[in-house]
């Protein structure tokens, strides 16, 4: 599609919704003090002047506004979405009526179109990538490997994608910056550990509408997801059980007061089921067996594969919607149902609208600085995954603060004096 009267190409599901997508953006950027600062400066300072960037991110109200930030920096953005089942379509609808950002993205789209978005976005020749997930990094690698050129570098949001790059870098395919945004402290341990913990139980709530007071929640991985939705679910009164592979993970979970159970055996208990471990099949077939009747199984990790679902249909009839994002398979032999939610894809943002902005704030600063970053360090980063200083870090804690009414106090001279120093102990 072509908005009438420019050239911008944009494939979204219907210009109309714009008016609902620009309220719901700027309701949100209520909550987003400190990428307004920024957008704020950047107006100023344009310095993403004349920079081509893809940004594949969950096309949410909070997506829009770090587009809205990149654009007042100068930067010429296209949006496609990280996720099939994440975008809101009227958010798509308002950056193309309302700020001219080209957006290919689509509730519901299928596989083909999702990759059809990411080559169509590596066809305008970016200088910056914005990834969540590391999909567009990694078609370029494998498919146009040409485009490194023109490359300043790129950025990733999630742990999953992280994991990814350095997988790239062990295999000496990475040839460029890339800022792992989700390893800066403002980042991760706020999105996502009460990112996380909110929207999934959003999304448990909003699919299924069922209580989790005195329910049985096994969170499976205790990375700083897990603990956030295990520490939201406790606090509605479930009984929590968590699943773990690493055992200072799994220490940590029971020092906090979680149960901590082979997933073999929390597979007998579960009232729910919630995968936050960003790996494959870490809900099998073998699991989905002794589950009881009418268990929920959802997934909030990135990709699409912590649940064997294939396995699962395997061993079921063909499933009964039961509810948007809710289906239900019942066994062959008809003794019992397990059900899932949203497809396996992240419920948060499937069923939910993900994390709320106060959250994203900092995470969508983290981002815009990081552009930012690459842009003035150009040619002087050596390729690889770096972090960005931890003195932005500090600022955006401090804005995020300030923003808050939050104040605190300052090192005094004799404690930096005796921070300083060795010769004093007993
Ligand atoms: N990831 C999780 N929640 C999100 C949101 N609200 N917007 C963009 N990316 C997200």
């Amino acid at each position: 599609m072509t908005t009438p009267g420019t050239s911008m190409q944009y494939d979204i599901k219907d210009i109309n919704l714009a008016s609902q997508g620009k309220q719901r953006i700027e309701w949100a950027d209520r909550e987003m003090p400190v990428l307004r600062l920024i957008r704020e400066r950047f107006e100023q300072e344009k310095p993403l002047e004349g920079v081509k960037l893809v940004a594949c991110a969950h096309i949410t109200t909070e997506t829009a506004n770090l587009a809205r930030t990149l654009q007042a920096g100068g930067a010429d953005a296209t949006l496609i979405a990280s996720n099939p089942l994440s975008t809101q379509d009227d958010v798509a609808a308002s950056l193309v009526a309302d700020w001219g950002i080209p957006v290919m993205a689509i509730k519901g789209e299928s596989t083909e179109t999702y990759v059809r978005h990411v080559k169509a976005a590596l066809e305008t020749n970016p200088n910056l990538i914005i990834d969540d997930g590391s999909d567009v990094v990694a078609t370029m690698i494998k498919e146009k490997p040409e485009l490194v050129k023109n490359l300043i570098g790129t950025t990733e949001e999630t742990t999953t994608g992280i994991v990814r790059l350095k997988a790239m870098v062990k295999a000496g395919v990475l040839n460029f910056p890339s800022i792992a945004v989700n390893d800066a402290q403002t980042k991760h341990f706020f999105d996502n550990r009460y990112g996380t913990g909110q929207s999934t139980l959003d999304g448990v709530i909003r699919a299924t509408n069922i209580l989790l007071a005195g329910k049985t929640v096994v969170v499976v991985g205790y990375g700083w997801c897990g603990k956030g939705v295990a520490m939201r679910a406790r606090g509605m009164g479930a009984n929590v059980v968590v699943t773990e592979i690493d055992p200072i993970k799994a220490i940590e979970a029971v020092m906090d007061g979680m149960r901590v159970l082979p997933m073999k055996e929390a597979a007998k208990i579960g009232d729910f089921f919630i995968t936050v471990t960003g790996n494959r099949h870490v809900i099998d077939k073998e699991h989905f067996e002794v589950m009881k009747d009418g268990a929920i199984v959802c997934n909030s990790g990135h990709f699409d594969l912590e649940l064997n679902l294939d396995a699962l249909r395997d061993m079921s009839q063909p499933s009964i919607t039961r509810r948007p994002f809710v289906e239900e398979y019942r066994s062959k032999d008809d003794t019992k149902s397990v059900i899932v939610l949203g497809e396996g894809r992240l419920i948060n943002l499937a069923a939910a609208e993900g994390h709320p902005a106060s959250v994203m704030d900092m995470s969508f600063a983290n981002q815009a600085l990081s552009a930012e970053y690459l842009v003035k360090n150009k040619g002087k980063l050596p390729a690889g995954v770096h972090v960005l200083p931890a003195e932005v870090d500090q600022e955006i804690a401090s804005l995020k603060l300030r923003a808050m009414g939050v104040s605190i106090d300052e090192l005094t001279p004799e404690m930096i004096e005796y921070m300083n120093s060795w010769e004093t102990g007993t």
